[in-house]
């Protein structure tokens, strides 16, 4: 099996070697080159495949891994368009049994991929806009209607996602003078020591009632306990199966965390231990997967990342089926509202993003 997955992105530059680039009508030297763009693209790939974790990021900088990634992106971009390319090619040759023009069909594919590459790409590195959401909360009291819950998630801190991103992103949640500040998880990609500084920005959040967070999955690639240390020390407020009460007046909200399912402590139950049952509850939970679990719970909404809303039209279902149907969006699972965030970044090794751009996330919270 990992086998397989290792030769999938060699069977797959392959299969474009032969569908996209051999059909067209250039010379030999530039169809070479461009075989060996393809290949370099999946470098970073094996690069990464090849660390313990499989996530781990060597220190490149920071235009290599733009191009890099941009070239992957490209890879899986123009798959599903030879696929559906060779389908017809195919049916044509069944049935209509005339020369098939394939040097054209690869042309406009080559065009379209790239093109849309580089959208997807400048949609993915950019900082994404602020997307405002009213959630109706049963049981708030009328002293928090209105509270201001902003929300990042999937930051995804790397050798693409540097300081100035994080800043840029810290800059923009701060201007929206939240009450209160939500990270779900997936902070970083790398060591305490090569992101430190990338992170750092974060410390910066402002919020009156304070910002919170969980692990995500990547926490738990790298130096865990280094994270834990380091992003405590950043102001966040880790909550590990743990829950925190915020009040104003008279009236109460409980905000709870569980740490991603990967360290084996995902407890819900335990999160949850001593709430009062009329008091309503914000649960951060890093993959929405286990929603049909936690809405048997007294939750009223639960928010989640780690998908990044599928990144683009056919992965979207892909994803959205490993992560038990949820995949972007407001679901109701239940009596609980479940909302998951396309996320604020991605992981560096696949950057573009189509029809499914980034945001930060404004929750007003109404009774
Ligand atoms: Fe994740």
């Amino acid at each position: 099996m990992f086998r397989l997955f290792f030769m999938m992105p060699v069977i797959i530059c392959l299969y474009e070697i032969v569908s996209l680039i051999l059909p067209l009508k250039i010379s030999l030297w530039i169809k070479l080159l461009m075989s060996l763009i393809l290949f370099a693209g999946l470098g970073k790939f094996f690069a990464y495949r090849m660390t313990p974790s499989g996530f781990e990021i060597y220190e490149i900088p920071h235009f290599v891994t733009l191009i890099l990634s941009g070239i992957f992106s490209f890879i899986i971009c123009a798959l599903f368009m030879l696929l559906l390319k060779d389908a017809i090619f195919i049916l044509w040759k069944i049935f209509i049994r005339a020369k098939f023009p394939g040097h054209y069909a690869s042309l406009t594919i080559l065009i379209i991929a790239s093109l849309s590459t580089l959208y997807g790409v400048y949609q993915g590195v950019r900082v994404p806009d602020v997307i405002t959401h009213e959630v109706k909360i049963p049981g708030l009291g009328k002293d928090l209607d209105g509270l201001k819950v902003a929300m990042i998630v999937d930051i995804h801190t790397s050798m693409l996602n540097r300081r100035e991103f994080v800043s840029s992103v810290v800059e923009k949640v701060n201007s929206l003078e939240p009450d209160v500040i939500l990270i779900p998880g997936d902070f970083v990609d790398g060591s305490v020591k090569a992101r430190y500084t990338d992170l750092e920005p974060i410390s910066q959040l402002k919020a009156k009632y304070g910002v919170f967070g969980v692990t995500g999955n990547h926490e738990y690639y790298f130096d865990l306990q280094g994270w834990l240390k380091t992003i405590k020390d950043f102001g966040v407020r880790l909550l590990e199966n743990e829950h925190v009460e915020i009040s104003s007046g008279d009236a109460k909200l409980i905000i709870a965390g569980v740490p991603d399912p990967t360290g084996g402590n995902h407890n819900t139950q335990l999160a949850l231990e001593g709430v009062d049952e009329n008091l309503p509850v914000i649960l951060m939970d890093h993959q929405p997967r286990f929603a049909r679990e936690n809405s048997e719970h007294n939750i009223a909404l639960q928010v989640s990342g780690h998908t990044h809303g599928g990144q683009m039209p056919i992965v979207r279902y892909l994803i959205q089926r490993a992560n038990n149907g949820f995949v972007r969006g407001w679901y109701d699972v239940n009596n609980m509202k479940l909302y998951v965030s396309p996320g604020t970044s991605q992981w560096d090794g696949f950057i573009i993003r189509l029809f499914d751009n980034s945001e930060i996330s404004l929750f007003i919270l109404k009774p």
